[in-house]
């Protein structure tokens, strides 16, 4: 799906003046449910014919706006590759295909396939433009209640004192991991699967993971309410930065975009958020994120390093 960038102002472009070649470009969390991130959406262009966009869940939680969304991209970008956010697996009570859980992902699969967008469920392409070659996986893993606030807790206990709070993330009542018994199970099942693919993955060749939450526990310190972390990731992908050539980790779900580095390896968060978070800190690392070339450092560099407003996102 090769297409050319339209003629208007890039303003989906970072705040520094883009590279003259093609771009590895990532996105996350864009919620068009909401009217004010579907204009955000539509300002979404490539700057060179050859940008590929990576997606990096929570485009939306109906099939009609996941679909509105990622065609619009797909006719825009040269590559586009999605993975899942927990948004995308809810199971919306009006929603006109009830499939829930494996089912719904299936479902979801199926409509990027229609659409010519890459999801975990196909081979690893090969970014060969400037940066590169790096081969871009996009990951579905979820999350294991592993990162609770105290290890001595036990998931019950940790999932007790969130209600406690009052800070419960919707998918304990949205997102239904069937036919597993639980979303734990579903998530040791993807991290086993995926674990098998890296592994035979040649080490040659670099990787940028897409994953809707980050491999590590570090970026969920910053959360406002700790008792979010639970639904963020798993202490399963702890080292997987280190033990597989990882040249840059995209994740989104917190809603924090922010730039860091742990072990020396790069990771992105890329969300855009809702309307009520951008609104206050605006888009401080601008809408899409360039991923490779990896970003030259300088004044825009120092920024980088600059972290958002800890709230609890999804
Ligand atoms: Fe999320
Ligand atoms: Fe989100």
């Amino acid at each position: 799906m090769a297409h050319t960038p339209s003629g208007s102002a890039p303003s989906g472009s970072t705040p520094s003046a883009p590279a003259p070649g093609p771009r590895l470009l990532a996105v996350s969390d864009l919620h068009v449910g909401a009217a004010d991130n579907r204009a955000v959406t539509e300002s979404l262009h490539p700057t060179h014919e050859g940008d590929w966009l990576l997606v990096a869940g929570d485009v939306a939680e109906r099939t009609e706006d996941i679909a509105w969304a990622l065609r619009l991209l797909a006719g825009r970008f040269a590559k586009v590759v999605w993975a899942p956010g927990n948004h995308e697996l809810w199971t919306m009570r009006d929603e006109p295909v009830q499939a829930r859980g494996v089912e719904r992902y299936r479902h979801l699969v199926e409509l990027c396939r229609g659409l010519g967008v890459l999801t975990p469920e196909d081979p690893w392409p090969v970014w060969r433009g400037p940066g590169g070659p790096a081969a871009v996986a996009p990951l579905f893993l979820l999350y294991d209640y592993s990162w609770r606030t105290s290890e001595a807790l036990t998931k019950e206990e940790s999932l007790a004192r969130a209600h406690e709070a009052g800070v419960v993330c919707t998918d304990e009542f949205l997102l239904h991991p069937d036919p597993y018994p639980t979303r734990d199970a579903w998530c040791r099942d993807r991290v086993a699967t995926t674990l098998r693919r890296l592994q035979a993955h040649d080490p040659s060749v670099p990787l940028v993971l897409v994953n809707h939450y980050p491999l590590v526990r570090e970026p969920t310190r910053v959360l406002w309410h700790p008792e979010f972390a639970q639904w963020c990731g798993t202490d399963l992908t702890a080292d997987w930065h280190r033990r597989f050539p990882v040249a840059a980790m995209v994740y989104g779900h917190l809603h924090i975009p922010r730039a860091t580095r742990y072990d020396g390896v790069r990771f992105e968060e890329v969300s855009i958020g809702y309307p009520r978070e951008w609104r206050r800190r605006g888009h401080p690392l601008g809408l899409l994120r360039q991923i490779l070339p990896h970003p030259v450092a300088g004044p825009e560099g120092a920024a980088r390093a600059g972290g958002g407003a800890p709230e609890a996102g999804a």
